[in-house]
């Protein structure tokens, strides 16, 4: 033990940090081994270089963004037919899983607990969970399966995550048979010195770190030999908070299958420039995704001869992927996101900091900056009405009101 804590000691004086042992004195027996275990997993030379980074500003010049071409799901023609036998064949041959992200917290609804427990206001009160169960359920009646279902919690909402679905008896799936849930990666949180964020409970402050973390997840927690083991093929993941999202597309799966793709994802045009979708489009070459947050002024309102936005084919988190690539996504790192966030934590002295604003940053990976390692993806247009519901905001757009409105349209409820 000693030897140990010697070690660690060393660990932490190398990378500034030693005041992470400062109330370990304190702590009971199992949360002061909690700490040491976190402490000796946690990548500091990582958490180092990203401090350094936080202080940069994101030079983009030396990308060369280019639009990228897509296809109409409407303006398919003789090809329609030929795409859906394809796509059809392949999920009656069980090659499909669907993966919901749902390690996010509604935190801007207003909503506390996970996400997908939340109640958009329709008559029947279905949670986003159970209005993407109902789908997913109909759609394997169709072809005769049952879609296995994978779900992507956090540290933060795994347990009540798991709570809910076992009080709604799974929505109908079985347990580790056909439905299954597998937690994301946390890294820690930084105040602005670069030192690492104590929490209340006396352990280190980790957060989620971001959608990018689902490839290593879905490998290191065994679910890509899970999804063998059953015979999949073919990962359609999306975010939970699209009460419209159709996991089950033959056509999308019929595209990527005749167009020899690793990926395929689904885009809507966006609505106007402003709109805070991420867009499809070429970096340096290679299938990308550019943020509404880092696209530029110019680019955003860019048109061409028919008027049509030149970056207009919104990401709306609906791709489809193989699973070869997946676990290929999962072996490589992917950049971190810096988010500046309101943290509470304890000082050196023990006292809670309550922050009035924010004070930490955050950093997160983005699932579509794997993209680049794809040989390549199709892109597939289609209707905003029909698949793209979000729900984000207490109010105004893409709230609970917008998206209600929207289901009921299109369900007829
Ligand atoms: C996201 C996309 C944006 C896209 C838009 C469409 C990013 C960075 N941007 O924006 O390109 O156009 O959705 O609606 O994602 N999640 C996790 N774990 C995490 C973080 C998020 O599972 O650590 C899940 C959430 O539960 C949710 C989804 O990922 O299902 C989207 O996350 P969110 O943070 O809401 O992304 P947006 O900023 O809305």
């Amino acid at each position: 033990m000693e030897e140990k804590m010697e070690s660690i000691r060393k660990t932490l004086k190398k990378y500034s940090q030693e005041h992470l042992l400062n109330g370990y004195s304190h702590l009971s027996e199992a949360k002061q081994k909690e700490l040491l275990n976190q402490i000796e997993n946690t990548d500091f030379e990582l958490i180092n270089n990203l401090y350094n980074k936080s202080k940069k500003e994101v030079d983009v010049r030396e990308t060369n963004i280019t639009p990228i071409e897509y296809l109409d799901k409407d303006k398919l023609n003789g090809y329609y037919r030929s795409f859906q036998e394809t796509g059809e064949r392949a999920i009656r041959n069980r090659e499909l899983a669907a993966v919901t992200m749902a390690g996010g917290q509604g935190t801007r609804l207003g909503h506390k607990g996970p996400k997908g427990t939340f109640d958009i206001g329709l008559d029947s009160h279905k949670s986003l969970f159970e209005l993407l169960s109902d789908n997913l359920k109909e759609q394997g009646k169709k072809y005769g399966v049952v879609i296995p279902w994978f779900i992507m919690t956090s540290k933060e909402n795994n347990e009540a995550t798991i709570e809910f679905f076992a009080k709604n008896k799974y929505f109908g799936y079985e347990k580790n048979k056909n439905i299954f849930f597998f937690e994301q990666g946390e890294l820690p949180m930084i105040d602005t010195e670069g030192k690492i964020l104590i929490g209340e409970d006396g352990l280190i402050k980790e957060a989620a770190d971001g959608h990018g973390g689902i490839y290593e997840a879905l490998v290191k927690n065994g679910m890509t030999k899970k999804m063998r083991e059953l015979g999949v093929q073919w990962l359609f993941i999306g975010g939970v908070d699209n009460c419209l999202v159709k996991m089950v597309d033959p056509i999308l799966m019929g595209i990527a299958i005749q167009k020899h793709v690793s990926a395929a994802g689904k885009s809507v045009v966006k609505a106007n420039p402003q709109e805070k979708v991420g867009v499809f489009c070429r970096k340096n070459g290679r299938p990308s995704v550019v943020e509404y947050t880092e696209i530029s002024e110019e680019m955003a309102q860019a048109t061409d001869e028919r008027g049509e936005l030149i970056y207009g084919e919104s990401h709306i988190l609906c791709n489809l992927f193989n699973i070869d690539a997946v676990e290929r996504m999962g072996s490589k790192p992917l950049p971190y996101h810096t988010a500046f966030k309101k943290a509470t934590y304890i000082d050196k002295n023990g006292n809670t900091v309550v922050p009035d604003g924010p004070n930490a940053y955050k950093f997160e990976a983005f699932l579509f900056d794997a993209f680049g390692e794809l040989d390549d993806m199709a892109i597939l247009r289609v209707k905003r009405e029909e698949e793209f519901a979000p729900v984000k905001n207490a109010s105004g757009v893409d709230s609970p009101e917008t998206a209600r409105e929207l289901y009921k349209k299109f369900y007829k409820v």
